[in-house]
């Protein structure tokens, strides 16, 4: 008799502390992806998320700025390619960060630089395009508008 009193008052925070911390975890989604052991790629990841995830896409990164995937018009003008379909050689994400882009026209240039933009550009020289490897341009964020 004592312990079905003492059971469900131990059992039931319990069960409730545990089924929130899976909410969260299932709920939120957002984390970088790139492992721990890969040191210079996931410091990498992490300066993407904080300097250009306002205006790329990389789930990898954690990242969601691009214009929404098969959105076909609309976006802002600040909408940068998605990097989940466009990938990019570590030579193209050097030149983008130093130029602003290609175009030099929306993205700011050196938003980071020296070894930050080393390993911006490794990371993404690695992790770029994972979803399909295309350039088709509507699957870039660049077209309409
Ligand atoms: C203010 C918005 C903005 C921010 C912040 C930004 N970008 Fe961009 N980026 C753009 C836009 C818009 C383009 C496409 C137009 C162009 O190339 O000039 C672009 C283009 C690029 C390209 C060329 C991709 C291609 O294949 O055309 C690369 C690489 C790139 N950005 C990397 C980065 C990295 C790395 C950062 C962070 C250090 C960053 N961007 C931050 C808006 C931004």
């Amino acid at each position: 008799m004592g312990e079905r009193i003492l059971c469900p008052a131990v059992t039931r925070p319990t069960v409730i502390v545990c089924a929130l911390a899976a909410a969260l975890a299932a709920g939120c989604g957002g984390e970088i992806e790139v492992p721990e052991d890969q040191q210079a790629a996931r410091q990498g990841a992490q300066l993407f998320y904080e300097r250009c995830s306002g205006c790329h896409s990389l789930d990898a990164a954690n990242s969601y700025g691009s214009k929404p995937e098969g959105s076909l018009q609309g976006g802002e003008r600040s909408n940068g390619p998605n990097f989940n379909v466009r990938q990019v050689s570590r030579e193209d994400a050097l030149y983008a960060i130093r130029n602003g882009g290609f175009s030099g026209a929306i993205m700011p240039a050196n938003i980071v630089v020296g070894d930050d933009a080393e390993e911006v550009a490794d990371f993404l020289a690695e992790y770029s395009g994972g979803e399909s490897g295309s350039d088709d341009p509507t699957s870039s964020g660049q077209s309409g508008g």
